[in-house]
């Protein structure tokens, strides 16, 4: 019997596509960088199945021409990048990869936290000039990071671990949410705030929702001026989650102090005038980029996709409804 076959948009660790490979004829991307919009309608046309990466654009255009495909896996918790809507009106099964990356994105969260508070990078960058002349009083003085009021926008997963990881720094966790985090209230004493109160009363915002249109734009120009002007935010989830443009406008008049930053609104392009400022952090959307997040993404992605072509219960489908 003919093999399905598999279309991976980009090389993802091996660990995903030996598994595939065990039952799938599998077509790579053989560039390391996005497919272009015609590789990926052209890719897409023979295969049974999809793995995709959140810089993919999978939209009605990509359904229409992928003529037998019986499910796409996106590499990613996130899945904004997918038109899951029109996915389900096709009873195509779309997959995340939840779970496994959890702990690498808080930890990417807390590093951007410190980075910008203590002003790591900036020091970091003076050194190598080779101009330090020794220890003073008024050097590279940032902000406090224990005892203070941590914000977390999202008490999901990611945010649930961002929030955790606080204890060693007895802080007061504020968050805000659709739903009660009763391990986060048990645990940690966090308080369930309105966002106008976690907005005025955090020292630090981090945010962890997903990328919807209800999300898009939350933080901007209005909401930088109601946080303190000692506050940090540090965003983790989506770009555009914050309006950038705003963003730099409110970090270049001082009206927060500073952000970390590993998504953007337009990636991979950052707002202008962004990273010719002191108060913020960058980093190239690396929250799961640790070795074995990465592979358990690969086989968490590759086992999803199998049981989409085997038409068996897909582990982490995030529309459910297709099967009904
Ligand atoms: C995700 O999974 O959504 C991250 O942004 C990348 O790993």
């Amino acid at each position: 019997m003919e093999k399905p076959e598999i279309y991976v948009t980009r090389m993802i660790p091996m660990d995903g596509i030996d598994l595939l490979e065990k039952f799938c004829t599998v077509v790579v991307n053989p560039e390391d960088r996005p497919v272009t919009r015609e590789e990926l309608l052209n890719g897409v046309r023979d295969a049974d199945g999809v793995l995709c990466l959140l810089t993919d654009r999978i939209d009605a255009a990509v359904f229409g021409a992928a003529r037998k495909i019986k499910g796409i896996a996106n590499y990613a918790v996130g899945f904004d990048n997918i038109d899951v809507a029109e996915a389900t009106r096709r009873r195509i099964p779309v997959s995340n990869t939840p779970g496994v990356l959890t702990d690498a994105t808080a930890e990417m969260a807390w590093a951007l936290l410190f980075s910008i508070a203590r002003r790591v990078v900036e020091s970091d960058r003076y050194m190598r000039t080779g101009k330090w002349d020794g220890w003073g009083p008024l050097q590279y003085v940032g902000g406090d990071v224990t005892g203070k009021t941590l914000g977390i926008v999202g008490a999901g997963k990611i945010g649930s671990a961002m929030a955790m990881k606080s204890r060693g720094f007895a802080m007061k966790v504020l968050y805000t949410d659709t739903h009660s985090n009763t391990v986060l209230e048990e645990e940690l004493g966090a308080t369930r705030v309105s966002f106008e109160r976690l907005v005025a009363e955090s020292d630090f915002i981090s945010l962890h929702v997903p990328l919807t249109e209800e999300t898009r734009h939350l933080f901007d120009a209005a909401v930088f001026s109601r946080m303190k002007p000692s506050a940090f935010l540090i965003n983790t989830a989506r770009g555009p989650v914050v309006n950038e443009k705003d963003l730099v406008e409110a970090l270049r008049e001082g009206r927060i102090a500073g952000a970390g930053l590993d998504v953007y609104e337009w990636e991979p392009r950052m707002a202008d005038g962004l990273i010719g400022l002191d108060n913020v952090v960058v980093t190239p959307h690396t929250g799961s980029a640790t070795t074995s997040t990465r592979v358990n993404m690969a086989i968490k992605a590759a086992t999803n996709l199998l049981a989409m072509i085997r038409g068996t219960p897909v582990p982490d489908c995030v529309n459910r409804e297709v099967f009904d």
